[in-house]
């Protein structure tokens, strides 16, 4: 079996569930080369992802959790600063302690009704025309609209910033030279307008909570600032649309289980949507670095070496699972590990779950024969799974909101 998980080639229509299926049978902990780099380690069991992602003293979130190390083309050299993806503990602990609170289960319930608003809204915005493309126009939007209203942003703005994260995770290869430091420089510069506005003015918002918020009792820089909102806009952009966008198509690809689904939506909708997750896995792996020689399933790491998680192969893994390979809706339990595991566990997931359950719903009610109307185009990425492109077509109805 050839092996390539560095190649966005490799990742064009899907995971390559070929390669994870013979790596987690042949070689769970296998020797990756790197063209440019020293080669990494691919986890691919669910049982050795999920105890890698529990050890952060032994597998660490610092220099990054890219494959490749941050260089100053990247944009992604922040000199002493950090993003609180890639802190340990104790100092990760700190940062994530000051909006851990406005992320739980009970405050992203409680915006359940403002959430459901978007999604009419979203629907709305389409529903005359009988056609769309569901990425950007109905997954994309949500999400960009979460993080602005979050963040106390004009709703507008959270779209051009979600458009300016779409590049940062594209593939470098497949943009032009600079496009992506470029990107990171015009969400610092947005950022920067929104520090001044937030201290002129500080609203019921997290930016203006965080511009207060203080580690040690020291308030956060300007650079701390930053580097939550960059983290804050880039973590629940594409995530949530690309699992909404490749969920969408999973869904059509299975009719009887989307039949299913529309048949009693209330009844399904939440074991649907963790089988969702769990199917498409939208990020696709995090990378640790070893602190100290150690093993991953009896294999010899050493001490700096990358040690890669694949998410989407841990969850076909049949060790964990009943019918891995299969998709199922009803699926219970489902200890899926879309959102990882471990102290760095998807802050957003909460949020994450209402947005996606918010679009399902609407869509099922007001588009229930949706239909592909051309091919979904991929993403060029690796780290990032799911459509770029997904035009459908669907019988026009009619806006409901009366705004
Ligand atoms: C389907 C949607 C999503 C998926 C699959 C997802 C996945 C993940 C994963 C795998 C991690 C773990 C990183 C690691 O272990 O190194 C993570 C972290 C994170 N996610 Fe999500 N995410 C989603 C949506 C969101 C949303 C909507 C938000 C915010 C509103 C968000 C905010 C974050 C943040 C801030 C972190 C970093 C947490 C930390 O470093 O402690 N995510 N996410």
């Amino acid at each position: 079996m050839k092996i390539d998980l560095l190649s966005p080639a490799s990742f064009d229509g899907g995971q390559p569930h070929a390669q994870f299926d013979w790596l987690r049978e042949h070689a769970p902990v296998y020797r990756h080369a790197e063209p440019d780099g020293p080669g990494f380690w691919a986890v691919t069991r669910y049982a050795d992802v999920r105890s890698v992602g529990r050890d952060s003293a032994t597998f660490s979130s610092e220099p990054t959790i890219m494959i490749t190390d941050p260089t100053p083309e990247s944009g992604f050299e922040f000199g002493d600063h950090k993003m609180m993806l890639m802190m340990d503990p104790p100092q990760h602990t700190e940062y994530r302690k000051l909006i851990s609170r406005e992320f739980t289960q009970a405050p992203a319930v409680a915006m359940t009704p403002w959430i459901d608003a978007f999604a009419r809204d979203i629907v709305d915005a389409v529903i005359e025309r009988g056609e769309c493309d569901f990425v950007a126009d109905i997954a994309g939007e949500m999400p960009s609209y979460v993080i602005a209203r979050l963040m106390g942003l004009p709703l507008a703005d959270g779209r051009k910033l979600y458009e300016l994260t779409e590049i940062i995770h594209t593939a470098p290869e497949a943009l032009p030279e600079g496009a992506q430091a470029d990107a990171v420089r015009r969400m610092f510069e947005y950022g920067m307008g929104v520090i001044a506005e937030k201290r002129a003015r500080p609203a019921d918002d997290l930016a203006s909570r965080l511009l207060h918020a203080e580690v040690d009792g020291k308030q956060l820089d300007d650079m701390d600032f930053l580097l939550f909102f960059l983290l804050l806009i880039d973590a629940g952009g594409d995530t949530t649309r690309n699992l909404v966008g490749a969920g969408m198509l999973a869904l059509l690809e299975h009719p009887e289980q989307y039949a299913l689904l529309k048949s009693d939506p209330e009844r399904y909708l939440s074991a649907a949507r963790d089988e969702l997750l769990r199917w498409v896995s939208p990020v696709i792996y995090m990378r640790r670095t070893a602190t100290r020689d150690t093993e991953i399933a009896g294999n010899p790491i050493a001490a700096g070496d990358k040690v890669v998680m694949y998410y989407g192969a841990a969850n076909r893994d049949a060790e964990a699972f009943d019918r891995a390979d299969g998709f199922d809706i009803t699926r219970r339990p489902n200890r899926h590990l879309a959102f990882g595991g471990g102290t760095h566990i998807c802050l957003g997931q909460h949020v994450a779950r209402v947005e996606i359950d918010a679009l399902l719903r609407e869509v099922i009610a007001r588009m229930p024969d949706l239909e592909l109307a051309a091919e979904p185009e991929w993403l060029a990425s690796n780290f990032i799974s799911g459509p770029r492109t997904m035009p459908v077509r669907f019988r026009p109805g009619r806006r409901i909101a009366t705004d």
